[in-house]
């Protein structure tokens, strides 16, 4: 059971154009297209004719125009034409999901539409406001997609996983801080006078020991957004001078795509030295090795589990946080199935 009350990533905005783009989200087969004004729009990608994907057909005028009899839809699901009458079936209509694009990502409400407020959709200036720099990628990963959120926010992989990149012993002997809120789950995971992580020391030129930070917030049901660093080591970044260091953000999120695939879309961006080719080269090449590495990761353990079952396995320390964002996920999709159940009552 998904949370179907929330934003998730459908697509990069880039991925969508005036060409229907087929997407299957949370179980469901979704159209995304561009209307007349360049505005994203979202269908169920099921004509309510014959029932062929109306991902097959065009966009024309501004609407979806279906590819077997021509019946076309406006952007709120409504048949506004059939070739060869001037009666429209009153109950012509696909479903329409509320979208709105922001920071680069469509986002897609799959629960009630009137509760769909963009207000709602998380903040991730970094990937489009001025003065950052951000690079992204999106990936079809044959994993549920918890195991995806459950790996960006076990930061103890890192040095058994990205020992070529972000990878560091400090990770595991320094154990976050947890804060719990009713929606959100924030881990905050400093360590002080450490050695950098490979990617760091050369995309800010350290050769000594530095102050490494990592904080995290989880965000259900599907992203976790990460405010990560590093800066000359006792140099103050702790107390909030950064001055001496480099700040990077990214993004992760993970968006059903059935019970055992989802789409992971990512966003790596940072501040400074915008202009340097080689390190947004060197930042780009080892983000993209380093988040492939955990594809590869959730991939080889869902075949395991899906051979082996899931029993027979322990928790340890390190597991605090994924558990804790397991809780919290499914104490929202159980509330809004009981909110669900009160209203059907009713
Ligand atoms: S199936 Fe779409 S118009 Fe007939
Ligand atoms: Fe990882």
């Amino acid at each position: 059971m998904y949370l179907k009350n929330a934003w998730y990533i459908a697509a990069w905005g880039h991925e969508v154009g005036t060409a229907p783009f087929a997407r299957t989200l949370l179980d469901e087969p979704v159209v995304l297209y561009r209307d007349g004004d360049g505005r994203a729009a979202a269908l169920a990608d099921r004509c309510c004719h014959r029932g062929l994907p109306l991902s097959l057909g065009r966009v024309v005028d501004g609407a979806l125009e279906c590819g077997y009899h021509g019946l076309t839809f406006a952007a709120d699901g409504r048949c506004i034409r059939v070739p060869g009458q001037r009666q429209i079936p009153p109950d012509a209509a696909v479903r329409s999901y509320p979208v709105v694009e922001r920071h680069r990502w469509i986002w897609l409400w799959p629960g009630d539409p009137a509760l769909a407020d963009p207000g709602l959709v998380p903040d991730c200036f970094w990937n489009d406001r001025p003065g950052w720099r951000m690079y992204g990628e999106h990936h079809r990963v044959a994993c549920h997609y918890q195991a995806l959120i459950d790996i960006q926010l076990d930061n103890t992989h890192a040095p058994y996983v990205h020992p070529a990149t972000i990878g560091s012993s400090a990770l595991t002997s320094t154990p976050p801080r947890i804060e719990r809120a009713p929606r959100s789950l924030s881990a905050t995971r400093w360590m002080m006078n450490v050695e950098p992580p490979p990617t760091f020391a050369k995309a800010g030129g350290f050769t000594g020991n530095v102050d490494r930070w990592l904080l995290w917030t989880y965000l259900p049901p599907a992203l976790g957004i990460f405010d990560i660093g590093v800066a000359e080591a006792g140099s103050g970044a702790e107390r909030g001078d950064r001055s001496k260091g480099i700040t990077m953000r990214t993004a992760h999120f993970a968006t059903p795509e059935t019970a055992t695939t989802c789409h992971y879309f990512w966003s790596f961006a940072r501040n400074y030295r915008l202009d340097d080719a080689a390190i947004s080269e060197r930042l780009d090449a080892d983000m993209s090795r380093t988040f492939g590495e955990d594809v590869t990761m959730v991939e080889a353990q869902q075949r395991s589990l899906a051979r082996s079952g899931d029993g027979g396995r322990i928790d340890v320390a390190a597991d605090s946080p994924t558990l804790q964002a397991r809780a919290l996920l499914a104490r929202l999709i159980e509330e809004e199935a009981a909110g669900a159940g009160r209203r059907a009552v009713a």
